[in-house]
């Protein structure tokens, strides 16, 4: 059994968070207009899910997989796309959800990926922002939380597929 997780923030200021950032969102594009919500698995499923509930406006979902090579607790320099997105984005209102925005890199790669599609705007949300290690200039328009450098864990997060399903954020010691 993996040790538990130090809590960090818990799933009322999670739940209270994910609704402030649902209600900016529903503001952000025409009322006439259905953002398109594309997720990054796995990282992304619990927020997402919390997060379309919370809005009060329709949206529609897809998701994409990245994947980079390196151990649980650092993330190597070489994020590429290995599934979806499995929907034409030419003209829509995009917002990428994504767990959490470390080095950037996966975000970079990305946001290249899916503004090559032409969508009409693409926005950026993320749970949780770890501006220490920053390695590639990303736009980021929704943050959650700004964390320290430390590796959390739980909402959807893992460690080498542990505390995924936890309520809570938390912080594991590196490996
Ligand atoms: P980046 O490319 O360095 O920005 O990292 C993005 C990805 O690294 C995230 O989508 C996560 O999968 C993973 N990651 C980075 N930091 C953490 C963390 O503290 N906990 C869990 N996963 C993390």
């Amino acid at each position: 059994m993996p040790a538990m997780p130090t809590p960090l923030y818990t799933a009322e200021q999670i739940r209270t968070r994910v609704a402030e950032l649902a209600t900016s969102l529903a503001t952000r594009f025409p009322t006439d207009e259905t953002p398109h919500f594309v997720a990054v698995l796995n990282g992304s499923f619990m927020f997402l899910a919390d997060l379309v509930r919370a809005m009060t406006r329709p949206v529609t979902i897809d998701f994409v997989r990245m994947a980079s090579y390196g151990s649980a607790t650092t993330t190597s320099g070489t994020p590429r796309l290995v599934h979806g997105p499995n929907s034409d984005l030419r003209d829509r209102h995009v917002v990428i959800v994504e767990d959490i925005v470390d080095t950037g890199l996966t975000l970079h790669k990305l946001r290249e990926h899916l503004l090559a599609a032409q969508p009409r705007t693409l926005d950026t949300v993320v749970l949780l922002d770890k501006p220490a290690r920053r390695r590639a200039t990303v736009p980021v328009d929704l943050v959650g939380f700004r964390i320290p450098d430390r590796f959390v864990v739980g909402y959807g997060l893992d460690c080498d597929g542990a505390h995924r399903h936890l309520p809570y954020l938390g912080i594991v010691e590196a490996s």
